[in-house]
């Protein structure tokens, strides 16, 4: 079976977008793939966090995670400063990493473009801390949005550099981008993306938000003065977002909803995926609560742990070997 492995930050809380983009995507191949879900806390850090706050932030998201109908049965999911061999090949791999490949990273230049001031070292050299992620684990995909696909392409990288120079080691993953909905956009200006960082709260819905007030949300929705119903995210990328969120919510095709609405207004078609915006809510957060309540988390976590670090101590212990590191057998 191959592997499949991938994580999410704890900073903020859990966007429509990180569901539709990463989570959904998990649930689909955790039967198909040996699954690793892990909460990179350690990539949390990497800006000024509130202790406590990252606390709640990564107990909501383990509890979603299950909530959202990751498996812990066949899935692994783990807290990623459990595993402290992220850390450790996290280091190895930046000190193969070239200023150069940091630099050219969007995610950081867009921060330095935005004259985002104090930002940290961790910042800059994350994208070899992910690579580790990825690494000690053999994962031959990773699923991601489409804003974390240059970082898997740098994981590439890494790996054929590693192997060329020391051996094989690492197995080379290969991102994996959903088709549809792999990029939510923000519901009040739909050419920037869905995010946990918006202040504008009108622009994101979040896992937890209140159903009713979600599905406002989506009423409240800026479209187009073009008033037809037809899928063009260049022309009508408001009108698209929605189509898309209610395509991956539903399961109905994108196609199949704009013929059903052929000749009607937004108004309309709004009101449905609102509707769909708000059962979906409120599903979810009933089976959060539940999961909550049950205290499974901390098993989860436990188990997840145990298994992943035997995984990655092996690892660890064979690029400790190919550098020099071990020095009696
Ligand atoms: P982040 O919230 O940036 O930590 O992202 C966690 C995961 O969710 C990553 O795989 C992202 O690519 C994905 N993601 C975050 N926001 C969106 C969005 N608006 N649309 C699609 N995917 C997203
Ligand atoms: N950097 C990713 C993000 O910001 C999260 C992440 C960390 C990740 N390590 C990973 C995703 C390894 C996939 C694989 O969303």
């Amino acid at each position: 079976m191959k592997r499949m492995l991938s994580g999410i930050k704890p900073t903020g809380k859990l966007t429509l977008g990180n569901y539709i983009g990463a989570i959904r995507q998990f649930v689909t191949y955790q039967d198909e793939y040996e699954m690793f879900v892990f909460i990179a806390n350690m990539h949390a850090i990497t800006v000024p966090e509130n202790p406590s706050e990252l606390k709640k932030n990564t107990k909501d998201l383990i509890a979603l995670y299950i909530a959202c109908g990751l498996d812990p049965e066949k899935v692994t999911l783990f807290l990623q400063s459990d595993v402290h061999e992220h850390a450790e090949l996290g280091w190895m791999l930046t000190c193969h990493t070239y200023m150069g490949e940091l630099q050219r990273m969007t995610q950081y230049k867009d921060k330095v473009a935005k004259g985002e001031t104090s930002l940290t070292a961790g910042l800059f050299t994350y994208p070899s801390l992910m690579a580790a992620d990825i690494l000690l684990y053999d994962a031959d995909y990773v699923p991601v949005g489409v804003d974390q696909k240059q970082h898997v392409e740098l994981t590439r990288d890494l790996a054929e550099r590693f192997n060329h120079r020391y051996g094989e080691t690492f197995v080379v993953p290969t991102p994996v981008v959903a088709k549809v909905g792999a990029k939510v956009y923000s519901l009040s200006d739909p050419t920037k993306k869905m995010s946990k960082s918006e202040n504008d709260d009108k622009s994101t819905i979040y896992l937890l938000d209140d159903p009713k007030a979600a599905r406002k949300k989506i009423m409240s929705a800026v479209t187009d003065s073009v008033g037809i119903i037809q899928y063009d995210p260049e022309n009508q990328p408001g009108l698209a977002n929605l189509l898309t969120i209610h395509s991956c919510l539903s399961g109905e095709s994108i196609e199949s909803i704009v013929s059903r609405y052929e000749g009607k207004g937004y108004g309309e078609l709004k009101k449905e995926i609102g509707d769909t915006v708000e059962k979906f809510l409120t599903d979810l957060q009933a089976r959060y609560k539940e999961i909550v309540a049950s205290g499974i988390c901390e098993k989860v976590l436990a188990d997840g742990k145990e298994k992943a670090q035997a995984i990655a101590f092996k690892k660890v212990r064979k690029v400790k070997k190919k550098l020099g590191f071990q020095l009696f057998n």
